[in-house]
């Protein structure tokens, strides 16, 4: 079976009051379009077809640039006259001649569609077939009713702006998601009118066409009704994400994750767990993220785009991003790793420090209050309190290199480049600016002075 997928894209989402089109709002950090062609994709859909008019020329920006836009043809809609006439607009990339090709048609704005879903919608879909996508709704105003005749066939799909009474009362509404095979879709959108409440051309029209001709028409009714929810407004944005992450804990906690509350755990991205992690309260996971095994995360930590080894502690209000945790370290609370750190096993980052581009060895530690940039640092080396590594000149960075067992007193200055050797000692409030040699002591201050009775300076 040869598959074409047209995604509908075009409508401006005026409720949701904003200047971005719809379709590149995100749900778990990801634009809702981006989500559809996903699970086109994944169907192995040969051609996805993307209906865009508003704001056309933002959502194509924001996608040509990815990997991901190779075998994505962009259809321009310049007026949006309803659905059917948005479909329209992709005919000319189908090749309407092939009796085998099926087209799928997905909207950019329904964006939990799980590519299972549609994979079954597909096997009941052939050459000779509609099928079509429905739902059982306790609240189906303002939706297309599925019409169907006393065998229970479906004859049509009538919109709520047309339809009576009791056409009204009708529980079975469309989704909007449709398998048409192409030759048919071209013969029926060629016959199409917008002699209805709306002016439109609707592409359910087609429904009542096949219908006369006596074509096979299937609907699949689904249960999860927010698989097929659209986004019209922000507050159906955020009860979708809500859903979303509701899903996302869902599926740690079936993996034996231990999470305070489901409610309070964001994943936006792709979150890996091993056995016996927990997590506290207001976790926020971004990008590409794995926890190992007996992996502790505190209260308020936000990890993004890093690898978290077995055993690790992550105390509270610590941000991560870009770094890689050896196993048994202890991160924060209030710590501040950023891209490039990677930290060896039992390493132990306290309160308010902030790493950035530092290498760390076994057993290191910077308990409190310093910043480690662009170091590289040996084993079991102690960072005194309130130490700063100057790495930047103001217009280069520099390197500093630390061996093991270093000992940097606290309150101490390091200006890179500077290697301190194996053993070296710095006392307290030393300023570093030239390299210590192993087992040696450096002290880099003033000598202190006392001065005899000397008087503070009175009140005027
Ligand atoms: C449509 C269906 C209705 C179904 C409902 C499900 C028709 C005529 N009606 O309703 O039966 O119950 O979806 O949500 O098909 N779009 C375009 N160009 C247009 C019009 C729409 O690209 O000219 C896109 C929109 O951006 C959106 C999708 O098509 O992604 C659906 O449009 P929308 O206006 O929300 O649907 P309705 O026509 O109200
Ligand atoms: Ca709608």
């Amino acid at each position: 079976m040869k598959l074409d997928v047209v995604i509908l894209a075009a409508g401006k989402g005026s409720r949701m009051n904003s200047n971005r089109p719809k379709v590149l709002h995100k749900i778990g950090a990801k634009q809702m379009l981006e989500r559809v062609i996903d699970a086109a994709r994944d169907l192995g859909a040969s051609k996805v077809h993307v209906v865009v008019g508003y704001g056309a020329e933002q959502i194509k920006q924001a996608f040509d640039s990815q990997p991901k836009s190779d075998g994505l043809r962009w259809a321009i809609q310049q007026q949006q006259l309803g659905t059917g006439h948005a479909v329209m607009q992709a005919l000319s990339g189908l090749n309407t001649q092939d009796e085998e090709c099926l087209v799928l048609v997905l909207y950019g704005d329904v964006p939990l569609i799980k590519a299972s879903t549609l994979q079954e919608l597909l096997r009941q879909s052939d050459s000779k077939t509609l099928s079509l996508l429905s739902l059982i709704s306790e609240s189906p105003a303002g939706l297309g009713r599925i019409i169907r005749d006393g065998q229970g066939e479906i004859t049509a799909i009538v919109e709520e702006k047309d339809a009576s009474t009791e056409q009204k009362q009708i529980k079975e509404i469309n989704t909007g998601i449709m398998v048409i095979p192409v030759v048919k879709l071209n013969r029926w959108l060629n016959k199409l009118g917008n002699d209805n409440a709306q002016g439109e051309y609707y592409l359910t029209d087609i429904v009542a066409m096949a219908a006369a001709e006596n074509c096979k028409i299937i609907a699949r009714v689904i249960t999860d009704a927010r698989e097929v929810q659209g986004v019209n407004d922000k507050a159906q944005l955020a009860g979708l994400e809500r859903h979303y992450q509701m899903t996302k804990v869902d599926e740690l906690l079936q993996a034996g994750v231990t999470v305070l509350d489901p409610a309070r755990v964001d994943i936006r991205g792709n979150l890996k767990t091993g056995q016996d992690v927990e997590i506290d309260i207001n976790a926020i996971f971004e990008g590409e993220v794995s926890l190992g095994n007996g992996v502790k995360i505190g209260a308020n930590v936000i990890i993004k785009d890093s690898t978290i080894a077995d055993n690790v502690t992550v105390l509270a209000g610590t941000n991560i991003d870009g770094a890689m945790i050896g196993a048994r370290s202890v991160i924060g609370p209030y710590a501040r790793i950023r891209p490039g750190t990677v930290l060896s096993e039992e390493v132990k980052i306290g309160n308010f420090v902030e790493t950035k581009n530092a290498v760390i060895g076994k057993g290191s530690k910077a308990s409190h209050l310093a910043y480690i940039g662009d170091a590289e640092l040996g084993e079991n080396v102690n960072i005194g309190a309130g130490t700063i590594v100057c790495n930047y000149d103001g217009v280069n960075k520099h390197k500093t290199v630390l061996g093991n067992n270093v000992f940097v007193g606290s309150n101490s200055v390091l200006v890179a480049p500077v290697t301190l050797a194996d053993n070296a000692f710095i006392a307290a409030g030393s300023a570093i600016n030239s390299d210590v040699p192993g087992d040696h002591l450096a002290i880099g201050r003033a000598k202190q002075r006392n001065i005899p009775g000397w008087k503070r300076p009175g009140k005027k």
